[in-house]
């Protein structure tokens, strides 16, 4: 099918929009170590784009501790991850915005294209607003609202509905392997920021790479 026009551009938040996938990752590692498990940044990529209880299993397994806690006692430990976790957003601010995002969203916009957010994290809108970012965004998926964690296409689906765009002309962008696979299971063209991703479109190693015209050309010249 040839590609001749773009209906949205879907963002993922963690990790794409500001430096939040470390400071997850921090919440895990301290919550992890109260339990004599320890994880490192190898490890983490593992986590990335995945909710908070499927996360502790990962975590809880690879520590070989899966069987060790009741239902309550893992809703406990999701809770304090969480409230390490809104400890670090306190110190968010508009700077963290990460480089090359607010002029891609500015040069999206220009173009009268759908903005999207995809993000899985109930924490998106508290981290939206301490950006000052909630206007860059037509719709933004509630996270309270998915039943399926990304591999799964659903939210990236339930955004380019919200924005009432066809996936298959429309465009997300993200920085966790398994959020890659939900929008190539939703039929969009992914953009991976990163390292380790595979299966992306088009691939580029950090934010400030994300420029407009190249992201055009590869989705153009894709088939
Ligand atoms: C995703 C992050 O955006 O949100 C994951 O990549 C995180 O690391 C998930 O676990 C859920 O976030 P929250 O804020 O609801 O615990
Ligand atoms: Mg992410």
């Amino acid at each position: 099918m040839e590609k001749k026009h773009i209906e949205a551009v879907v963002f993922d938040l963690d990790g794409v929009i500001t430096d939040t996938a470390h400071y997850h990752f921090l919440a895990w590692k301290q919550l992890a170590e109260e339990v004599g498990i320890t994880i490192d940044e190898v490890f983490n990529e593992r986590l990335k784009g995945i909710s908070r209880m499927d996360s502790l299993e990962l975590i809880l397994i690879e520590g070989n501790r899966q069987n060790d806690f009741t239902l309550a006692e893992k809703e406990e430990m999701a809770t304090k991850k969480n409230l390490h976790y809104c400890e670090f957003l306190k110190e968010l601010t508009p700077e963290a915005v990460l480089p090359g995002i607010l002029e891609l969203l500015a040069a999206i916009k220009a173009e009268g294209i759908s903005i999207g957010l995809a993000s899985v994290s109930k924490n998106a809108a508290t981290v939206l607003k301490a950006l000052q970012l909630e206007s860059a965004f037509d719709y933004c998926a509630d996270a309270a609202k998915i039943s399926k964690s990304k591999p799964d296409p659903e939210i990236f689906l339930t955004a380019c509905n919200g924005l009432g765009a066809n996936p298959a002309y429309s465009i997300g962008i993200e920085d966790a392997q398994a959020g890659i696979e939900a929008i190539k299971a939703s039929g969009m063209f992914a953009v991976g920021v990163g390292n380790y991703l595979e299966g992306a479109d088009y691939k580029v190693e950090a934010t400030s790479q994300l420029g407009w015209e190249i992201i055009k050309e590869q989705y153009f010249t894709r088939l």
